[in-house]
Formats: C-alpha cells, structure tokens, sequence
C-alpha cells in the first residue's frame, strides 16, 4: 500500500475500485484544480451535508465526523448560522471602519488569555497567522531563526512552509530553521522534558553558530503533526525558556489545541503552565467561516504596529468577527470545554480498553477531544504500523467512522471530534473500531 508523505491518508489512484460517478468527479476535479490537491481515503467522500457531528452523502448515509476541527462546535450550529446570516445582511466591511463586534470579540478573546497578552490581530487562515507571528518575532528580535518539531505544520506561505516540515522532503526548510524531534515519551529512554529541552537548546546552538539569530521556537502545544503527544504536563515549559534566554520568542500555535479542545484549558499552553509571547490561532475560531488572528504582549508588537501598516482586507471583517463572537459564545455558554474533558476521557478510556486485546494499540494519549492511537507491529518493539494505520482509517470510513492519521512514521490514528460529541457518539466510536480491528487481525 503506498503512503504519501506528503499526506497521511491521502487518496491513491487505483487503491479501490470506484463507481463510474466518482470516477468522473476525480477526473473532473483533476481537471480544474490541478495536480496539487489530495482527497483523503482510498474511496474519496463526496459530502453534501452537516449537522452537529454528522456529514452526509448525496444517498443520506450519515458518517460521524471524529476528525472535526473547523466545525469544531459541531457543523451547522444554529448560533454561528443565525449570527452570519445576520451579520451579512447588515454590514459586510473591514477593519478600516469603526465597528462594535470586532472590539466586542478582541476584548472576549483576551479574557481568556493570561494577563501578559494584550493585542489580538486578525488574519483569515492560521497560514496567515503563523507567517504574521514570525514577522512581528523576527522583527521584535533582529534575528531570523526559527526552531519547530521535526514533523511540524503550520502552514502554505512561502515563509511559513519553510517552517512546516510535515510537508514533506520536496519541500525544503529554510536555511534559518532548524527541527527537534517530537517529545515522544513511549519511545524516548529518560526524562522526556529533558531530552526535548536539550534538543531545543542544541537546535538554539546550531543556528547561532551558522550565523542566525533565533528569533522564535513555535510549537504547536498538542503536536497534532508530529504524533499527538499530551503529556507530561509542562514539558516544553524549559524549551520556552531556553528560547528567551537566547533573546527569541515563543510562539505557541494554537490552531489546533485552542478554543477548549484539550479539555484542561481553553488554550493548550496553558496545559503547560507557560505564557506564550505570541498566540497564533484559526481553524475552529468561526465554526467554518474564516478567521483567524495573533494574540500578542503588547510589547512584541509595539515596533512592528509603528514601523509597518497592517491591513487584511477580510481578516476581522464584520461577519468574521459575527462569526467568532457567536463560536467563542457557544463554546462558553454550553460547556463545550468541560464536556471535551468529561467525554474526551470516557472515549480515550473505551479505546484504552481495546489496548488490553489488540497488540497493535501501541498507546492511547492525547487530552480532552484530541486523541492519537499509536498503531505497532507489537508493544515490546512499539515499531510503528503505518500500513495497519492506514487500513484502520479506510475500514472506519467504509464503517461511516471518519478519522485520519498523523505522526513521523503515519502510524497514529488522529481522533478528533466536535467538542458537542456524547457519551452515545464516543460509544459508537468505540464499537466502529472494535469491529474494525477485529477485521484487520
Ligand atoms: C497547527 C497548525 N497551524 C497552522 C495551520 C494552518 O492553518 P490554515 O490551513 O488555516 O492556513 C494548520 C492547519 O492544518 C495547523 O494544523
């Protein structure tokens, strides 16, 4: 079975036989969008509706979307409607305008962040965000190093791929970026916290001593890329501050930890008792409508914010901000953090319990309702599976179960669903895979 590297579970021509439909609409697709796009599964999903955890086909069959972190408050969610709707038969303008929403927003979003973290600047993509950030760190800094975990992503931008190795050998790091394996605890001997901040203190050395100044380490606090690695509480709190001994600053990517996924906290640093200099977010900021943004100290950006003019003609634009307001309410006023923490740990558990029968069930971690399955040939080894890895995803799907899969190796099933998931969802969770890795044995 082929795995691309350049996508975990991405669809591979051939790999399953299509009806003519599908077939055509690939083709069709090929077409028009180019060569550069990747549809995931062996037997792509044509989807035509959502609503709360489910996705729909154009024959109704319903599939239980466990890989959700755009809808993150559930697809559909009648509050993000109502409020865009609104909002866009209103008013639809930018950042250049007075407007009520956006402040009402900055000034909701900064209430949950620690007190040190005073700005919040709007972008549309996480992409965006992360080259924003860089930015204002190599500006604030002088210098232009950058330190990521070696499986890292964080975005498309010419400057931000450059940083996101998960995208593959063909798509070379810059000169100025140097990469530190993830803190993996099942596979590292020792004090895991020690190994990463000896790693980052050693990338931190390799940069000065080919001349580049670090300006900033970003990880991403549930390391979503490089494997899903939870715990222990607190292990890149050394790294941080090895990073500003160097004179750098700390980025903590919050596109996919943030907005109450991990269950301990509304933001994944915050699992780690550090306070970041800079906050990128996006993806579940709008439920699916595009906003993202940097929350910054005041500090950081005070140079950046008189040197350079910063316009993004639809970042924090009047429906994005609608948008946001209406997620970050939801998510506040029905307990949506609180409930990732409750079922997140009911489901780990129902999965854990599947460990004590399956040899390929590595290890289950991962914090609220962000979990990863680290599949292996057998847990004396933990040598990672990346082909049982992809067979479970596939089989999950065809069982109307949708997953994917992360990691190095492609070998951990990446489980994520809305923070709106029941104890029922996480039930049927459960008995989908049971049936699953019972038909791979
Ligand atoms: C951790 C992380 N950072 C940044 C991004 C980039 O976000 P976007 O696709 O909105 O540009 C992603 C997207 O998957 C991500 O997972």
């Amino acid at each position: 079975m082929t795995i691309d590297k350049g996508m975990v579970n991405a669809f591979v021509e051939g790999a399953a036989d299509l009806d003519p439909e599908e077939h055509g609409m690939i083709e069709r697709r090929k077409a028009l969008l180019g060569p550069a796009y990747r549809l995931f599964y062996q037997r792509p999903l044509h989807l035509v509706r959502g609503e709360g955890v489910w996705l729909y086909d154009p024959q109704g069959r319903a599939y239980m979307d466990a890989y959700n972190n755009v809808t993150s408050i559930g697809h559909c969610h009648p509050a993000v409607v109502e409020a865009v709707t609104r909002q866009v038969g209103t008013l639809a303008t930018n950042t250049r305008y007075l407007h009520e929403t956006v402040l009402d927003y900055a000034e909701r979003l900064l209430a949950t962040m620690p007190d040190e973290i005073g700005h919040l600047m709007f972008t549309c993509t996480g992409s965006e965000a992360n080259d924003l950030a860089a930015r204002i760190a190599q500006s604030y800094t002088g210098g232009t190093g950058i330190v990521v975990t070696e499986t890292a992503y964080h975005g498309i931008t010419q400057a931000v791929s450059a940083f996101s190795p998960s995208l593959g050998q063909n798509v070379p790091l810059g000169p100025h970026v140097r990469t530190v394996p993830a803190p993996d605890d099942t596979r590292v001997d020792g004090d895991v916290t020690a190994r990463f901040t000896a790693d980052v203190e050693a990338a931190i050395r390799d940069l000065q001593r080919h001349g580049f100044k670090p300006a900033l380490f970003i990880c991403d606090a549930i390391l979503a890329s490089d494997g899903v690695f939870s715990h222990p509480k607190g292990m890149i709190r050394s790294a941080v501050d090895a990073i500003h001994a160097a004179g750098g600053l700390y980025v903590a990517d919050e596109v996919q930890s943030g907005f109450g996924r991990t269950g301990d906290a509304l933001w994944g640093f915050q699992r780690h008792g550090v306070i970041p200099d800079l906050v990128s977010m996006g993806k579940p900021m709008g439920n699916g409508y595009p906003v993202a943004g940097v929350a910054a100290r005041p500090e950081v950006v005070e140079e950046f914010g008189r040197k350079a003019r910063y316009f993004n003609t639809f970042g924090g634009n009047t429906v994005a901000a609608t948008a946001a307001l209406a997620t970050l309410t939801t998510i506040q006023n029905e307990k949506l953090m609180e409930n990732a923490r409750e079922v997140g740990a009911y489901l780990k558990e129902g999965i854990a319990n599947l460990a004590a029968t399956r040899e390929a069930i590595g290890e289950v971690r991962g914090a609220g309702l962000f979990l990863g399955v680290d599949i292996v040939r057998d847990r004396s080894s933990m040598d990672p599976d990346a082909e049982v890895a992809t067979r479970i995803v596939n089989a999950l799907r065809d069982e109307g179960v949708l997953i994917s899969a992360c990691a190095k190796a492609a070998n951990v099933l990446k489980i994520r669903p809305p923070l709106t998931f029941s104890r029922e969802n996480a039930d049927q969770f459960v008995a989908a895979l049971t049936k699953v890795l019972a038909s791979i044995d």
